[in-house]
C-alpha cells in the first residue's frame, strides 16, 4: 500500500498514521515537497498553533469561501462563532457552551430515544446512514423541530456542508442553509429548551441577537459529519479488537471509554485549519502573510510525548491527551455531547445484535479532507 502524499490525502487512506509519524518526526513547523501549507503535527506545535492569536480561523481577505458569497449558506457561514475570531464570538461561544453543558441530560435521553429507534435493525449497509442522522435526530429534537420534519433537516445539512466545499453544489446548499434556517426560527415561538437557554445566555453576555439562529442551526451542521464518524471509529476499534468485548462484557471497562479512545486512537477529526494575517513567528517559526498551517490533530494524538504507547489502543489509559476537539478558543463545546450520542448509539449497535466482523477487514470512508468518517465495508 501506497503512503500517502499530504495530510488532506492521509485522511481517507486506509492506514495514515506512518505517514503522520514521519510529519511528527520534523517538527515543528515545516512544508512538504508538492503541498503548499504548513503543517503542525507534533503535540507541542499544534498545541502552539492552535492557542496562538495570530492563528485565524479563516484567511483575512476571504471571511466566507468567495462562492458563497450573497447566498443564504454564505450568511450562515459568516455568522458561526466557528468561522470568525474576535467581536462578539467569544461571547456567543459561551453561551453556546453553557447552554449545551445546561442540556446534557436531555441530551442523553434523547440520545439513548433515537439510538433505539435508528439502530434496531442489526444492518451493516444501514450503519453509516444512521450515524449521520443521530446527531441531526438528536440535537434537531432539542432545536424543537418536528420529528416528520427531521429526514428533511438531515438532506439540508448535507447539502449545506457539501456546498462549503464544492463550489458546484452551491445551490442546493443555498436553498437547504435557508430551508434550516427558517425551521429553527419557526420553532423559537414554542421555546423549545436550548433555544430558550442559548438565547437567555446570549442576552447576559449582551451577544446580539442575529447571532442566535445561524449558531443554533451551526451545532446541526458542526455535530454532523464528526458525530457519526466517532461513532464509526469506536464500532471499527470494537470490530478489530475482539477482546474489547470481552473486556466490556467485564466491565474492565465501559463503552464511554472505547469511545474516548477511539476519539484519539482514530481521530473522526484528522485535520483543521489556520491562517495567519500578517507576518509573524509562530512555534519559532517565521510565517508569511497569507500563510496557511494544516494543524494534524490526529497525529498529535498519537504524539509519543503527549500518550505513551500511543499507537496501542488503551480503552483504560491513563492522562489521556486528545487533540481530537481542538483546543484554545475555538475548541468544541461538544465533546461530552459527541461522546454521549456515540455511547448510546454503540450500546445499541451491540444490543441489537449486528455482526460487525465485515469491519473487521478493509474499509471505505467518505470522501473528504478533513474528516475521516466511515462509508462502509
Ligand atoms: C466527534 C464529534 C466531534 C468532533 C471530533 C469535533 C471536533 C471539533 C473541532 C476539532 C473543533 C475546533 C475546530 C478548530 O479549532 O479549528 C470543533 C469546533 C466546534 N464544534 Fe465540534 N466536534 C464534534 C462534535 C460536535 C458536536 C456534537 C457539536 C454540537 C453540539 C459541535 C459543535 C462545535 C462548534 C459550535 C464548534 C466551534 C467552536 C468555536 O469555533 O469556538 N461539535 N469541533
Amino acid at each position: 500500500m501506497r503512503p500517502p502524499t499530504d495530510p488532506y490525502l492521509a485522511v481517507t487512506h486506509p492506514d495514515p498514521y506512518p505517514f503522520y509519524a514521519g510529519l511528527r518526526a520534523r517538527g515543528g513547523l515545516h512544508r512538504i515537497e508538492g503541498f503548499d501549507p504548513w503543517i503542525a503535527a507534533d503535540g507541542a506545535t499544534v498545541r502552539a498553533v492552535l492557542t496562538s492569536e495570530h492563528c485565524r480561523v479563516r484567511p483575512l481577505a476571504e471571511p466566507i469561501p468567495p462562492h458563497l458569497g450573497g447566498t443564504a449558506a454564505g450568511a450562515l457561514f459568516g455568522r458561526l462563532v466557528r468561522m470568525n475570531d474576535g467581536g462578539p464570538f467569544p461571547t456567543v461561544k459561551r453561551a453556546l457552551a453553557s447552554s449545551l453543558e445546561e442540556m446534557m441530560s436531555a441530551l442523553e435521553a434523547e440520545s439513548r430515544r433515537w439510538s433505539a429507534r435508528l439502530f434496531a435493525e442489526p444492518s451493516i449497509a444501514l450503519l453509516p446512514t444512521r450515524a449521520l442522522q443521530l446527531p441531526v435526530f438528536v440535537l434537531g429534537t432539542l432545536l424543537g423541530l418536528p420529528e416528520d420534519g427531521l429526514d428533511a433537516c438531515v438532506q439540508d445539512v448535507e447539502a449545506y456542508v457539501r456546498s462549503v466545499v464544492h463550489s458546484q453544489a452551491v445551490s442546493e446548499g443555498a436553498a437547504s442553509a435557508a430551508r434550516l434556517t427558517g425551521r429553527v426560527e419557526d420553532c423559537a415561538q414554542a421555546r423549545p429548551a436550548l433555544l430558550s437557554r442559548f438565547s437567555a445566555r446570549m442576552q447576559e453576555g449582551g451577544a446580539p441577537a442575529e447571532l442566535r439562529t445561524p449558531n443554533a442551526v451551526g451545532l446541526l451542521t458542526q455535530a454532523y459529519e464528526a458525530t457519526a464518524g466517532l461513532l464509526g471509529a469506536s464500532l471499527l476499534a470494537i470490530a478489530r479488537m475482539p477482546s474489547l468485548r470481552t473486556q466490556l462484557a467485564r466491565r474492565e471497562c465501559t463503552m464511554e471509554d472505547v469511545v474516548r479512545e477511539a476519539a484519539r486512537h482514530e481521530s473522526p477529526v484528522q485535520n483543521t485549519r489556520r491562517f495567519v494575517h500578517s507576518r509573524v513567528s509562530v512555534a519559532g517559526q517565521e510565517l508569511e502573510a497569507g500563510a496557511t498551517v494544516v494543524v494534524v490533530l490526529a497525529a498529535a494524538n498519537r504524539d509519543p510525548q503527549e500518550n505513551p504507547r500511543p499507537d496501542d489502543f488503551l480503552p483504560r489509559r491513563v492522562d489521556r491527551r486528545t487533540f481530537t476537539f481542538g483546543l484554545g478558543t475555538h475548541a468544541c463545546p461538544g465533546q461530552r455531547l459527541a461522546e454521549t450520542m456515540a455511547v448510546a448509539a454503540a450500546e445499541q449497535v451491540l444490543a441489537s445484535g449486528l455482526d460487525l466482523s465485515p469491519l473487521s477487514g478493509p474499509v471505505t470512508w467518505r470522501a473528504s479532507t478533513n474528516t475521516r468518517i466511515l462509508r462502509g465495508p
